[in-house]
């Protein structure tokens, strides 16, 4: 039996595709994908995969509450167990994230507790920080704040060039993220019981 994932995007769908391509005929099966917004790219590389598509849009339902209970209806339908968040731009509402606590995850392209947030690479330009990082994490009812599975750090030399910066994330986001997926599908992740905001991660071995 494969373990069922949903992906939640709003744009292009870059980590999206990293999924796509690294769970092929796998353990792992990507059984939705769900958008924010109905222009996204990402929509078109999910049904050139054959994988389902919805939009569930503010624009359709701008009642935030209805959206997210109809977006948990959907997911639930499809049995979905872990929710990932790849370039989702928008809020969830409490009742969405209680219902699916401990089974959403998102990517975050900065080294949390550093850059929440939107305009994260931007923010971490702009400081002139020297050392930058990608994070995923699971989601909990604050603003990329929940506990943190994996993160990794580079060195981010000076550079005026933001596209060049902004493809050095995401060759890191589309490596971490399929790794953060794969080690929660395996029961290998768990939090600490005493505190919660620990992740215990075992990796091979
Ligand atoms: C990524 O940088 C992700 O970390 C951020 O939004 C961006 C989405 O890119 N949350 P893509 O849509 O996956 O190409």
């Amino acid at each position: 039996m494969s373990f069922r994932i949903a992906v939640l995007i709003s744009g292009e769908g870059s980590n999206l595709q990293a999924l796509l391509d690294d769970f092929q005929d796998d353990a792992i099966e990507i059984v939705g994908v769900v958008s924010s917004r109905a222009e996204a790219r990402g929509l078109e590389r999910a049904e050139q995969a054959g994988v389902e598509t919805a939009v569930f849009s503010l624009a359709e339902e701008p009642d935030r509450e209805r959206r997210d209970e109809a977006l948990a209806g959907w997911l639930g339908e499809r049995r979905v167990e872990l929710v990932v968040l790849a370039g989702f731009m928008e809020l969830l509402t409490p009742a969405f994230i209680r219902r699916f606590s401990g089974r959403i995850v998102n990517v975050h392209p900065a080294l949390l507790p550093s850059f929440p947030g939107l305009g994260a690479i931007e923010q971490a330009v702009e400081h002139g920080v020297k050392v930058a990082g990608v994070t995923i994490h699971f989601v909990d009812e604050g603003v990329d704040r929940g506990p943190i599975v994996l993160q990794e750090a580079f060195e981010l030399p000076y550079h005026r060039d933001i596209a060049q910066v902004r493809q050095r994330f995401h060759e890191v986001e589309h490596r971490l993220l399929p790794r953060a997926v794969r080690l929660i599908a395996a029961g290998r992740v768990s939090l600490d019981p005493d505190n919660p905001r620990l992740v215990r991660v075992e990796e091979d071995g």
